[in-house]
């Protein structure tokens, strides 16, 4: 099935938009910035409608999600929303008894750690998106020209969360997992795919003009384990969005060493931590795809010029991609000034 006539990309909102033809390998006049976590902490209107909402309970109202989704284009002029969610909402969905504590993460009542485990996960009911459409839908509706990005989290993190049963420091349960008992393995990320994939999918179909795999934790894993016990799963979860045409970005934490194993699952796009130079990325990437990144988040809270010159430095090794994304190299810190955010667009649209 084709995108909807009345998709963004489809009915001419958002297909020359400047993120989705940087996406696409163009360099559009402006450069496109956007900021993973965006919509969070940093900023005080999203604390005040957070108030008395748990994490997930917030994600699953489409009123709630769709508003918060919106705040940060509002405030800082980005050139893509980025749907409020979380990289667990499709496993909740599906069942699994999950809870997102604040300063930490998600936490799991029940490890995933045996053969009966994997074998009594649920499917998810793709009814059960049904809020999760219904708030993409809205913030579509609001954001005229400016792309929405829908995301999802990649097999690998999602099976590290469900096996370590929270968050953990290098994920040695779920790789002791991948090794001790391949074929649970490969069930829990087949699971893991098509759950993620589902989430993905339904973004797309409701309005979604470009997708983000998140495979946060994938810098514990030898390049070699990657290309075996974890890229396929990954292809697995890009495949559920076959015969949608929109951009996808893969973006990993601690990949350096395997870039362009991450773009081999299916990516348009390569995000990129702060660790590597952009012009050191592409080149290991060949030269020929796009690259999104790579501001170090730990600059955000540094004197004003030296941040504006590590972003100017961005920008410049970028030009060696055929077309660069601005983000950070992770996530928003919670205690970021957001004025340093609106501050790094006009940069980046000025330049
Ligand atoms: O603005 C956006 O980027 C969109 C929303 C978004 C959230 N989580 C909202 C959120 C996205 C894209 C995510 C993805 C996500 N969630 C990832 C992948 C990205 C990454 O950071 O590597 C991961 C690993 C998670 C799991 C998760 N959820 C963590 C580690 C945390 C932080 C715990 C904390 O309190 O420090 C969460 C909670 C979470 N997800 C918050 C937000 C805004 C904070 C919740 C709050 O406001 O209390």
């Amino acid at each position: 099935m084709p995108l909807p006539v009345t998709h963004p990309l489809s009915d001419g909102r958002t297909a020359s938009s400047p993120l989705v033809r940087a996406l696409r390998g163009d360099r559009p006049e402006t450069t496109p910035v956007w900021f993973m976590r965006q919509a969070g902490r940093s900023l005080p209107e999203y604390r005040a409608l957070r108030i008395g909402t748990a994490m997930l309970e917030a994600c699953l109202d489409p009123a709630l999600a769709s508003e918060i989704t919106l705040q940060p284009v509002r405030r800082h002029g980005v050139d893509a929303a980025v749907f409020f969610s979380d990289i667990v909402v499709p496993l909740a969905l599906a069942g699994v008894e999950v809870e997102i504590v604040a300063g930490r993460g998600p936490v799991f009542a029940h490890p995933i750690r045996t053969a009966s485990d994997v074998l009594a996960l649920h499917p998810l009911d793709p009814a059960a998106l049904a809020p999760v459409r219904e708030a993409v839908g809205r913030a579509v509706a609001e954001l005229g020209g400016v792309p929405l990005l829908g995301f999802a989290g990649a097999p690998f993190t999602l099976a590290s969360y469900l096996v370590e049963g929270g968050p953990s420091r290098d994920q040695l349960r779920a790789r002791t997992l991948m090794y001790a008992d391949p074929h649970t393995w490969a069930a829990l990320l087949n699971w893991c795919a098509d759950v993620t994939g589902a989430f993905l999918r339904a973004q797309v179909e409701a309005g979604a003009s470009a997708v983000q795999l998140f495979d946060s934790w994938v810098g514990s894993l030898s390049a070699r384990d990657y290309a075996r016990r974890v890229a396929p799963h990954s292809a697995r979860a890009f495949d559920a969005l076959r015969g949608l045409d929109v951009p996808r970005i893969h973006f990993g934490l601690g990949a350096s060493e395997f870039l362009p194993a991450m773009r081999a699952v299916g990516a348009d796009a390569v995000g990129v931590d702060w660790r590597l130079p952009l012009d050191e990325a592409s080149r290991r990437l060949g030269g020929d795809t796009p690259v999104q990144g790579n501001i170090d988040p730990a600059l955000l809270a540094a004197p004003a010029p030296v941040l504006e010159a590590h972003v100017r430095d961005v920008l410049d090794r970028g030009r060696a991609a055929p077309a660069h994304v601005v983000n950070l190299g992770h996530g928003v810190p919670p205690d970021t000034d957001p004025d340093v955010l609106t501050r790094i667009v006009r940069i980046v649209h000025g330049s």
